[in-house]
């Protein structure tokens, strides 16, 4: 099997974020044959349309280009007020506004992660990311799913040590490569 690219982006722009922890766990544990990039949302404007109509911002070009090119994305999605944090909301809102045929969510496999303060682990956010991005023709994952409740107690300096959390999290990475070769299948 060729190797499958996969880009991870989370919707927290903060340094020491257990979201974007988490995503580089899920690049500790994918099985071989899986590789994980990061993209940052720091760079994007917030959406205007007055800024779409002078030519996409360079940081939203990037985003697509590499959303585009991978196999597979990853989605670490902080939960704020029950929903999507406004980052991760805004670079959707971006990337949902090329056109057919260059809109990176279709037919794109995708896997959503949550890690939250709390302990839902950011169950409501998850759901709100699903509709929205299955709204876009994205291939969202169904299961197993990755929650990840009270994450302050299972990440020691940015890196997952709870054991329960990478044995799960090890599962999804190893359905999401299932699901990606059957979607790449499936869209040929
Ligand atoms: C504006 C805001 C709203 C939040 N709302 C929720 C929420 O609805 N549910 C939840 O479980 N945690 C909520 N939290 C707590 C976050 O889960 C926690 O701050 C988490 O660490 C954020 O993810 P990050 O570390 O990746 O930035 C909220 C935090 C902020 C800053």
């Amino acid at each position: 099997m060729s190797n499958l690219n996969i880009l991870g982006i989370s919707g927290s722009l903060r340094a020491k974020s257990v979201n974007l922890a988490a995503l580089k766990a899920c690049g500790e544990v994918m099985p071989a044959g899986m590789s994980l990039k990061i993209a940052a949302l720091d760079d994007l404007p917030m959406y205007n349309f007055d800024l779409q109509e002078k030519g996409w911002p360079a940081a939203v070009q990037s985003l697509r280009d590499a959303m585009a090119a991978a196999d597979g994305v990853i989605f670490a999605c902080p939960e704020f007020n029950w929903t999507i944090s406004a980052p991760l909301k805004n670079a959707i809102d971006w990337l949902s506004r090329f056109p057919a045929g260059q809109q990176p969510f279709q037919n794109k496999p995708i896997a959503l992660i949550s890690a939250t303060g709390g302990p839902l682990g950011g169950a409501r956010v998850q759901y709100d990311a699903r509709r929205v991005m299955g709204g876009l023709g994205g291939m969202v994952l169904g299961k197993p799913e990755v929650f990840i409740g009270m994450a302050q107690n299972k990440f020691v300096d940015g890196k997952l040590t709870d054991e329960p959390t990478r044995k799960f999290m090890t599962d999804q990475m190893v359905a999401f490569q299932d699901w990606i070769v059957r979607m790449q299948r499936a869209f040929a």
